[in-house]
């Protein structure tokens, strides 16, 4: 298959249909694991914070289906199964299993998540929405699907006739305050808010319209990166809770349909001044 192209070194979408093809194989098995999984199974990584043999094998699934697709790429990966060696272009970015509370307790609400990284930008980003058979797509500069459809944010340009999506601190409690004075601001001024427990599937129903913005700190590269290209390729606007680029490094994260960013934003930074 031919890799190269003009863009980035790399056609990224030419590579597209292989990443998801690996995507919903182990979405496959957490599905089909689903069906015995027992709570004796859990392992606390930290408080609040668990693992499952199905976390770990998903993600074993994705490495060694990725491994060729790029000789040399990184992989920095929830599960650790795979050491980074923070020398290559190019990173993939995983989280076999983002949601897994909700899969421990039987919600169906979680995705296998895979991203690419080209330095310091994704370029990629591959989700797949499990229980509900969905697969979201996109690659810089190629649109975003869901099941091969192309899909786009909203349009609503108020707060008013927007349902937002957010998560909730479960194991960093330092910003409640400021966090419980935002969610009573928005809960005045907006269709409502979501918490569905899987900041991946939150950010692909921004992109596909649904929601019309999904704001959350505290997250890994690996709860957001395939998200945040597939928004930004669906129309919509990413950044920090700055309004800057500094998703990742700044660990706080706002993408919304574009039109209703600024208002979220300055009703964010007059609330939840993190001061980190
Ligand atoms: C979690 C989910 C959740 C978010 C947490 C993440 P995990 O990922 O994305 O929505 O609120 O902060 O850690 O642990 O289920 O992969
Ligand atoms: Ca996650
Ligand atoms: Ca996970």
């Amino acid at each position: 298959m031919e890799y190269q192209s003009h863009n980035s070194g790399l056609n990224l979408n030419s590579i597209l249909p292989t990443v998801a093809h690996v995507a919903v194989k182990a979405g496959d098995f957490v599905k089909k694991e689903l069906l015995s999984f027992h709570h004796d199974q859990v392992k606390i990584k930290d408080f609040n914070s668990l693992v499952s043999y199905v976390d770990i094998e998903a993600e074993k699934i994705i490495v060694s289906g990725l491994r060729n697709i790029i000789p040399n790429a990184d992989f920095l990966t929830e599960e650790n199964t795979i050491a980074l060696s923070g020398e290559s272009t190019y990173t993939w970015v995983i989280d076999p299993l983002d949601g897994t509370t909700n899969f421990i307790h039987s919600l169906p609400f979680f995705g296998v998540s895979i991203a690419l990284k080209e330095k310091e930008d994704f370029v990629l980003g591959v989700v797949y929405d499990v229980m509900h058979d969905v697969l979201f797509k996109a690659a810089r500069s190629y649109g975003a699907t869901a099941n091969g459809k192309e899909i786009f944010v909203s349009e609503t340009d108020n707060l008013e006739n927007s349902v937002l999506a957010t998560g909730f601190p479960y194991n960093a409690f330092d910003h409640m305050e400021k966090y419980l004075n935002l969610f009573r601001a928005l809960f005045q001024n907006t269709r409502g808010i979501r918490r569905f427990g899987s900041a991946a599937l939150d950010l692909c129903y921004v992109a596909n319209g649904s929601f019309g913005g999904f704001f959350e700190y505290g997250l890994n590269p690996w709860d957001v990166g395939a998200g945040i290209v597939i928004v930004r390729e669906a129309g919509g606007q990413v950044t920090d809770f700055s309004g800057s680029n500094n998703m990742i490094s700044d660990k706080t994260i706002l993408a919304t349909n574009g039109k209703i960013h600024n208002v979220l934003l300055a009703s964010i930074r007059r609330h939840f001044e993190l001061n980190m």
